[in-house]
């Protein structure tokens, strides 16, 4: 059965907009995707008809917004096939959720001499709280390079590995190359090594099903707005035992066994442990939409709709003189590119002119700008919305910038 791509663009109202005088063709969900109508209903239907602060009151519309927001956190476990939903801690999206792990378990499990490895493909989320944790104990970063082609350097791997490293922090899709790193591999062997390993998966979510217990990966984490659902929602995986010796990193209410002045604070059990304050209990409403919404599509169909899009752009894109294409030809979602010598700023603003978006800059991923040697790319991104027309559009934007550029 052919993928019912009318049917998904009718739930997204946005796509019916014009921009500059053109349909919409949006590019540019790997940076941000839209929001089925299913989700934005969803989380407006709880603000109109369900809304109460969580976890305080004995109240009815209390309860029933906490029972709520612990069925979303079920139907994440479901979708992640994690063994248990307190595996899982919603967090404002991914970015947040590296941080908790290099605050809480980080502070507590790597020590001076200790190494961390990730690798040059990185988005800078699953960098810089990285290096900011080294700097604190005195540990080492090491990377995996990376191949001219946008794949790792695998055969280093083993080489970085020692009896002193504590973790390996590896994107699951390169959010600029496309990339499907082998993590089932990578992570066997960082376990071998006694390593725990933390998956960055913002950018496989969407395009795959994952299965965490397959993969036994120590941490997984994504951000809900990328799955077409709202900001500032996301998750963190952990295992069990992992996440249960973990201790918090941010105090307040709603973590917390008891509080005393004299006593001192007990807190509450992992996931809650890690869920100070007030949540974004609306986010979370939308993500479990989200969720729903790509289930009921089914994953495997989605993410084979996207390759079929995929293999068209990449042939389409072969026609477009002077393209400059990075990243692997198998790959996920994004295809990254420049045009001659031209800016990447300047193409995207030109495409933009044909309603057509895309991202363009460093992608949050300057070690890999510097690789490349250029200072900014272009990326089209391709997801389950998207069309062949819209690809045509793009390869005809980009004939047309040659042609009146050079
Ligand atoms: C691979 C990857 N990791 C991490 C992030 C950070 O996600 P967020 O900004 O939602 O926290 C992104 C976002 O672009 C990403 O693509």
């Amino acid at each position: 059965m052919s993928f019912p791509v009318n049917t998904v663009r009718a739930d997204f109202p946005v796509l019916l907009r014009e921009v500059n005088g053109s349909p919409l063709a949006y590019l540019d969900s790997a940076a941000s995707a839209q929001k089925p109508n299913q989700v934005i209903d969803a989380e407006a239907e709880f603000y109109r008809h369900g809304y109460a602060a969580v976890h305080r009151g004995i109240h009815t519309l209390s309860a029933e917004a906490t029972q709520r927001m612990e069925q979303v956190r079920e139907k994440a476990a479901a979708f992640l096939n994690a063994r248990l939903p307190e595996e899982l801690v919603f967090v404002r999206g991914t970015t947040e959720g590296i941080n908790l792990v290099a605050n809480s378990w980080g502070n507590n499990q790597v020590c001076a001499g200790d190494n961390i490895i990730i690798s040059s493909m990185e988005h800078h989320a699953n960098i810089v709280p990285w290096q900011m944790l080294c700097e604190r104990v005195g540990a080492q970063l090491r990377v995996i390079p990376l191949n001219q082609d946008g794949t790792l350097q695998l055969e280093v791997l083993p080489t970085l590995l020692d009896e002193r490293t504590r973790l390996l922090a590896i994107t699951h899709v390169s959010n600029v190359l496309g990339t499907e790193n082998p993590v089932l591999e990578m992570i066997a062997l960082a376990h071998q090594h006694g390593a725990k390993v933390l998956v960055d998966g913002a950018q496989a979510v969407m395009h795959h099903p994952v299965d965490v217990q397959a993969l036994d990966c120590d941490f997984y984490v994504f951000s809900g707005h990328k799955l077409y659902g709202p900001t500032g929602i996301g998750v963190l995986y952990a295992k069990e035992e992992i996440l249960q010796a973990m201790p918090p990193w941010e105090g307040g209410g709603s973590m917390i066994a008891t509080v005393s002045l004299t006593e001192g604070t007990t807190y509450a059990k992992a996931p809650w442990r890690f869920e100070a304050g007030t949540p974004n209990t609306g986010g979370i409403i939308g993500l479990g939409a989200a969720i729903d919404y790509v289930t009921a599509l089914g994953l495997k169909a989605i993410g084979e709709y996207e390759q079929t899009l995929m293999r068209y752009a990449l042939a389409a894109l072969a026609e477009v003189p002077d393209l400059t294409l990075y990243g692997p030809a198998q790959r996920q979602g994004v295809i990254a590119f420049n045009l001659g010598k031209h800016h990447a700023y300047d193409v995207g603003s030109f495409l933009d002119n044909y309603g057509i978006a895309v991202r363009t800059g460093h992608h949050c991923a300057m070690p890999l700008m510097a690789f490349y040697n250029v200072p900014a790319m272009c990326r089209a991104s391709l997801v389950m919305y998207n069309t062949q027309e819209e690809i045509d559009r793009l390869v005809a934007g980009l004939k047309r910038i040659h042609q009146l550029l050079g």
